[in-house]
């Protein structure tokens, strides 16, 4: 195999320069992730959460992105997750998107509030059934002996709900994340990255500032 060190690219795709910044960074997020779709990426809208625990450990994972509004990033989960847990005592949260195949990544700093059941039930009802039923069947985190144990559960779970619709659970739902700080990053020629900071003041103004790679 080759040696892991010797595993690199050139990023050459883009520059990042001033005139492309837009004041509020969610437009350009927005355009970034149109570019990501257009590229046909997999997953364009997946992102790695991070939190934090009582005891200061971090931990990540990836969920999809589901909608971006009322100035947040939205994402559903299970809210006995170990995710849930940590923004239950800590509500400070980081995402970050890796579009490294378009030379790119942005990452993000904000607090997660909780999305109402209304939000959550909208969401709920637009996903394909199977997907509602596993959302009842899985205590998401938590230990399972088998497999077969949960496929079980879930061809129980199949049963009960063959007729009408599929109810939302109490313990599913969603945060929204409100960003105090977002960075785009653009990979560049010799490891001369571009990078732009923006944060929000206490008005509420964004402003951004350059970063050295
Ligand atoms: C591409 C991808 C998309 C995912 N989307 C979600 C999601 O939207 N919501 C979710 O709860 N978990 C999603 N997961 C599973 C999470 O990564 C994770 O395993 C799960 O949420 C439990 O995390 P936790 O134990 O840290 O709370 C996804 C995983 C992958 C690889």
């Amino acid at each position: 195999m080759q040696s892991i060190s010797d595993i690199r690219r050139d990023y050459t795709k883009a520059d990042l320069d001033t005139d492309s910044l837009t004041a509020d960074p969610m437009v350009l997020f927005e355009r970034w992730l149109q570019n990501a779709v257009d590229a046909k990426l997999d997953d364009p809208t997946a992102m790695t959460v991070a939190t934090v625990d009582p005891t200061g450990q971090p931990s990540q994972r990836i969920v999809l992105l589901k909608d971006i509004n009322k100035g947040g990033f939205v994402f559903y989960t299970n809210l006995g997750s170990k995710k849930a847990q940590d923004i239950q005592s800590n509500n400070k949260i980081s995402l970050h998107f890796p579009w490294h195949m378009l030379d790119r990544q942005v990452k993000v700093c904000g607090v997660a509030q909780q999305l109402s059941v209304t939000e959550v039930a909208a969401y709920f009802v637009s996903r394909p059934k199977p997907s509602q039923i596993a959302a009842w069947v899985s205590k998401q985190s938590h230990p399972i002996d088998t497999k077969q144990l949960l496929m079980a559960k879930f061809n129980e779970a199949k049963q009960k709900f063959l007729q009408g619709e599929v109810p939302l659970p109490s313990f599913w739902g969603g945060y929204r994340v409100i960003p105090h700080e977002i960075e785009f990053w653009q990979g560049g020629e010799h490891r001369i990255h571009d990078r732009f900071l923006y944060r929000r003041d206490t008005e509420s103004q964004w402003h951004y500032q350059r970063l050295m790679p």
